[in-house]
C-alpha cells in the first residue's frame, strides 16, 4: 500500500496528481486552458483563443487574486485559525468570496462575507456552501465605496470595529491582486502564445486582470493591445462595472489600456448563450460580452492572434440568464 501511495508523486502537474488543493492553482507550469475559437471568430486570418479560468479550483479567475492576498495574510502572520482567531472579512460580488471561503475553510479561518443583495442567489449559496458568514445588503451590484451603507465601507467598519477578529484584504485596493496577475496570468499568455499574442480581451471589476496582465505582457511586448469590454449602464453582469464606475477601484489604471468598448449588457447574456450552444464552452456573462468585443475589433482588423480571459463559467447564472432568455424555462415543470 504504501509504495503504491509513494509512487504517485507530490505535484506533478504532468500526471495531474496533487497533495492538496491549493497546488492546483493556475500558475506558468500550470496554467488554465487555452481553447481556440472556432465558428465564433469571424475571421480566417485573425486567430482566436479563450482562456478558461473557469477551470481553475475554485471556479473562477478570483483564484489567482484571493490566493495572492491570502498568502499575503499569512506570511505577515495577519491571520490565526480557529473560531475565536483572527479570520476575514471582504466586500465582495462572489467570485473574490467564494475562493477566499474555500481557502479559508481548508486553512481553519473563519470568515465573512459582505455582498450586494443583487448578485445571483447561486452565489449567495456558494459563498455559504464554502463556509461564509454572510451580510447581504442593499448596494449597487459591484460593491461601491462611499455610499454609506455600501458593502465595502460596510465591511471595512467591521474590520476596523473588530481589528483583533478580521482582517481584510480589500480586493479593490490590494497590490497583491494585481501581482497574481503579473506573476501567474500574464506569463501563462505569454508562454501558451510562444510570444505571439497581439490582443488580450479582457473585462474590468476590481481591474486586477487587465492592470497586471498588460503590466507584465507590454514588457514583453510593447506592441501588444489590451482591450476591455464592459457593459453599458444599468447592467446585470455580477463583477463588471460600467466605465462610470471604475474609480471605485483603485487598481484601474487607464494608461495601460488600449481601448475600452462599451457594449449593450443583453449581449452578454446572449452571446454566453451562443458560446455554450456553438463552442461547447459553458461561459458565464462576462465572457459573452469579452466575446462581443473580441467580434467587433477582429471585424476591423486584418490579421493577429487574440486570447480572450474568459473569468467563469454560467452555471453560477442561471437564475440571470433566464430573464435575458425566458424560454429556457419552458418545458422544466412537468
Ligand atoms: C465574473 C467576473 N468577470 C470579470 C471580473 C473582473 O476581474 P477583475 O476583478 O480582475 O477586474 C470579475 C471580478 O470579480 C468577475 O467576478
Amino acid at each position: 500500500m504504501t509504495s503504491t501511495l509513494q509512487a504517485v508523486a507530490a505535484t506533478d502537474h504532468a500526471r495531474r496528481v496533487y497533495d492538496n488543493v491549493f497546488q492546483m492553482l493556475p500558475c506558468e507550469e500550470n496554467p488554465s486552458p487555452m481553447v481556440r475559437i472556432g465558428r465564433l471568430n469571424p475571421s480566417s486570418t485573425f486567430a482566436l483563443f479563450a482562456k478558461l479560468e473557469w477551470m481553475n479550483p475554485f471556479g473562477s479567475i478570483k483564484d489567482r487574486a484571493a490566493w495572492s492576498m491570502l498568502a499575503a495574510l499569512e506570511s505577515r502572520r495577519e491571520l490565526t485559525p480557529g473560531p475565536d482567531g483572527r479570520g476575514i472579512v471582504e466586500p465582495t460580488s462572489g467570485n473574490t468570496g467564494i475562493s477566499l471561503a474555500a481557502m479559508a475553510s481548508v486553512r481553519g479561518y473563519h470568515i465573512r462575507a459582505v455582498v450586494p443583495n443583487k448578485i445571483p442567489l447561486e452565489k449567495k449559496v456558494l459563498l455559504k456552501i464554502c463556509g461564509a458568514q454572510l451580510d447581504v445588503i442593499n448596494d449597487e451590484l459591484c460593491p461601491a465605496p462611499g455610499v454609506g451603507d455600501g458593502s465595502i465601507n460596510l465591511a471595512k467598519s467591521h474590520a476596523k470595529a473588530q481589528a483583533n477578529r478580521y482582517a481584510m484584504p480589500n480586493q479593490y485596493e490590494n497590490r497583491a491582486n494585481v501581482e497574481a496577475h503579473i506573476r501567474t496570468t500574464g506569463p501563462e499568455i505569454w508562454r501558451q502564445t510562444n510570444g505571439a499574442v497581439t490582443h488580450v480581451f479582457l473585462s474590468l471589476g476590481t481591474c486586477g486582470t487587465a492592470t497586471g496582465v498588460s503590466t507584465y505582457l507590454r514588457q514583453r511586448q510593447p506592441q501588444i493591445k489590451i482591450i476591455a469590454v464592459q457593459p453599458s449602464e444599468g447592467h446585470d453582469v455580477p463583477g463588471l462595472r460600467n466605465v462610470s464606475q471604475l474609480h471605485a477601484t483603485k487598481l484601474f489604471d487607464e494608461s495601460l489600456i488600449d481601448e475600452i468598448l462599451e457594449v449593450d449588457y443583453e449581449l452578454a447574456y446572449i452571446r454566453a448563450l451562443e458560446l455554450c450552444r456553438v463552442e461547447g464552452l459553458l461561459a458565464g456573462p462576462s465572457s459573452g460580452l469579452i466575446l462581443e468585443g473580441a467580434q467587433q475589433v477582429i471585424a476591423r482588423e486584418t490579421d493577429g492572434l487574440g486570447v480572450m480571459i474568459f473569468p467563469d463559467n454560467i452555471f453560477k447564472y442561471t437564475s440571470n440568464l433566464i430573464k435575458h432568455v425566458p424560454e429556457l424555462v419552458e418545458g422544466t415543470s412537468p
